[in-house]
């Protein structure tokens, strides 16, 4: 990405991060969801959200098809756009986190390059970030096809489609992986809960 905003400054503000997150009461963070499509991502991110709104937790899901419909709806699906796609993603959800808000992220992000890049970012603003890898079988993924979408790139009328005829790189150490071949989404989203709960990250002590 070539870097065309020179001459800018970064100005602080009077209201630190700490500040943040003693009105909400908790800690910002980014949950990173990877996996195929149809691999349970959007369906986890939006249980996770729910459960931990249910808690007295703010959080607040960026989902792959939700932003295409705006932020990102000039990139398609090249190597290239995706990588943009995704980098745009790890800035927002650093935002997000930054604000003290736990955002959820569904998006394929297919590159462990570009999922890596997320990781450095929020390491690198000490803002917490947990890769959850979506395992599930792509015969499953395929089978289920509720948007009939693997169909359509088996018979040719989309090209690029991950887990057909484009390539998903597997993370190589994720926080916590699951196979929602496996598990319902209850209880996928009650392993996320333990993660954050073990990582100190959601206590559940301002529940209602
Ligand atoms: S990513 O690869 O750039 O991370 P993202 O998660 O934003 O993808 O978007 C994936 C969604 O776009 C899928 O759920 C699907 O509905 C739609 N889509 C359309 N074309 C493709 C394609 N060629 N490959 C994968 N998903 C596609």
């Amino acid at each position: 990405m070539k870097i065309k905003a020179t001459n800018i400054q970064w100005h602080e503000g009077h209201v630190q991060r700490a500040d943040r997150e003693g009105l909400l009461g908790h800690k910002g963070a980014t949950v990173w969801l990877t996996g195929l499509p149809s691999s349970g991502k959007s369906t986890l991110a939006f249980t996770v959200e729910h459960a931990l709104m249910e808690r007295g937790h703010l959080a607040y899901v960026l989902d792959g098809d939700n932003v295409r419909h705006g932020l990102n709806k000039n990139l398609g699906f090249s190597a290239e756009d995706r990588e943009e796609n995704i980098r745009r993603i790890a800035e927002v959800a650093k935002l997000f986190a930054d604000a003290g808000v736990i955002a959820v992220t569904s998006f394929i992000s297919p590159y462990r390059r570009d999922r890596d890049r997320a990781r450095s970012l929020h390491d690198e603003a000490g803002l917490p970030f947990v890769e959850v890898y979506m395992s599930t079988p792509v015969e499953v993924c395929e089978e289920r096809d509720p948007k009939g979408l693997y169909k359509k790139a088996r018979a040719g009328q989309i090209k690029q489609f991950t887990g057909v005829d484009d390539p998903y790189e597997p993370p190589l150490n994720p926080e916590l992986t699951i196979d929602t071949s496996k598990v319902s989404p209850t209880e996928a989203a009650a392993l996320v809960l333990e993660l954050l709960e073990r990582r100190g990250l959601v206590g559940f002590d301002n529940a209602q």
